[in-house]
């Protein structure tokens, strides 16, 4: 390098060399021992080889030399569930599930997403954007390289849309894939108390198909709960995102299992979040349909959950595992997507490797990016990150601390700490 060189410098085309792979990290036919010296050739924003140093090939010979001093080397992470953008924020509620008060009680006392409904609805999008900025920016410090984020604080069609277009401005201003998830059916808005089905209604005939048009939902979710719509209200949804050939997701098996995962798999959902209450009958639909069970451990620790998901049975059908925020003002005001590594593995007891894949691999596949993002492997994007940790554990190891990182987009230094590498 270079390692110094100032963000933005680094010329795109060039041979990383010295760096250490993760066999499963990169693609299956990259000849690399794990740890063992490796080389990786960027052209055009593109990964063009990658392999064992020695094996480099002449012809890229002539292309600048980036030393990436020993440091492993992952794909850019995945966050592929978040709520990032919102008014408001919901401390208060910390403090009432302190005192007592479950989640579902909040929000039948109407605070909950509701009251994120009001202080969205009443923020200006550039407001949002300003809010959402700085969180955005935390995320992507720790190597975040693409994100999914949800509408679903709006709840009628002007507020659905002046998130969506915050999340797509913020993809535009600061050059990290993005990909919105319209979430209209993520509460009953007040207004249409009592009058569930009318409000499914207008999500389905005009709000997704208004949004769509204008080129803002890249995949459609829903909350299938008992505090949220019922699995009528869930499949109407999907149907609807299906008319208009947009994939589907689902919030599912958070508080209850209500067989949403057979639901989401019937339409070949990308993922089905949350799961803590999921059936063998889940399991099973959710592997044949390919569907990625997306694991939420700072939601299962923020509201102090105690059930579980099957990860034994999810690991046993080979189910993939993504590991992602959930960043929402409510019940994971998570930042880190390396703590929720972290979590992931003391709560739910996933392997170090299962938590790695699960924030990149199998987070790109939750997201519909499995051909571009979340693999080292010549032809994706040139999206890494380099880590000086002695170890790759470290990742999800240390507290309360980011470990240094070198986050490289596109084949430039996008950001970095600035020091060097070791
Ligand atoms: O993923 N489960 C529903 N949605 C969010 C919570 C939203 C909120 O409480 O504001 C979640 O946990
Ligand atoms: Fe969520």
């Amino acid at each position: 390098m270079t390692a110094m060189q100032a963000p933005g410098r680094a010329s795109a085309d060039g041979i990383w060399h010295n760096l250490r792979l993760a066999g499963s990290l990169a693609a299956p036919d990259v000849p690399v021992a794990e740890g063992a010296c490796a080389a990786l050739v960027v052209q055009g924003g593109r990964i063009a080889w990658l392999g064992p140093q020695e094996a480099l090939p002449a012809a890229h010979g002539a292309l600048p030399r980036h030393d990436a001093q020993g440091a492993w080397a992952t794909p850019g992470l995945v966050d592929c569930h978040t709520h990032l953008v919102y008014g408001g924020q919901r401390a208060h509620e910390f403090a009432l599930r302190l005192d007592g008060a479950s989640y579902e009680e909040v929000a039948r006392a109407g605070g909950g997403i509701v009251s994120s409904v009001r202080a969205t609805r009443a923020a200006s999008e550039d407001a949002l954007y300003a809010s959402a900025l700085p969180r955005l920016q935390a995320l992507m410090a720790e190597g975040v390289c693409a994100i999914e984020i949800k509408s679903g604080y709006g709840l009628a069609l002007e507020h659905e849309r002046k998130q969506l277009r915050v999340a797509r401005r913020l993809g535009g201003a600061l050059g990290i894939t993005v990909r919105t998830t319209f979430l209209g059916a993520h509460a009953l808005p007040p207004e249409y108390a009592g009058r569930s089905q009318d409000y499914i209604d207008l999500v389905c005939q005009q709000m997704l198909p208004q949004l769509a048009e204008e080129g803002l939902v890249d995949a459609v979710d829903a909350f299938c709960e008992r505090i949220a719509f019922s699995l009528a209200e869930t499949e109407q949804v999907f149907a609807a995102a299906q008319r208009l050939g947009l994939p589907v997701k689902l919030h599912a098996g958070q508080l209850s299992d209500m067989g949403g995962a057979q639901l989401a798999a019937r339409y070949q959902a990308l993922s089905c979040d949350h799961i803590e209450h999921l059936s063998p009958q889940g399991i099973a639909a959710m592997q044949a349909a390919g569907t990625v069970a997306v694991l939420l451990p700072g939601a299962y620790y923020t509201l102090r959950d105690t059930h579980l998901p099957p990860i034994a049975q999810l690991r046993a059908a080979g189910v993939p595992m993504a590991v992602s925020t959930d960043h929402n003002p409510g019940t994971s005001p998570a930042l880190s997507l390396l703590l929720m590594a972290n979590m992931a593995c003391t709560l739910f007891r996933l392997t170090v490797p299962e938590a790695l894949a699960g924030i990149t691999r199998h987070a790109a596949r939750a997201l519909g990016l499995q051909d571009t993002h979340g693999l080292l492997a010549a032809g994706r994007a040139a999206d890494f990150v380099l880590w000086p940790v002695d170890e790759l554990a470290e990742l999800a190891y240390w507290l309360g601390q980011r470990p240094a990182c070198t986050v490289v987009r596109q084949g430039r230094i996008a950001h970095g700490t600035g020091a060097p590498l070791p």
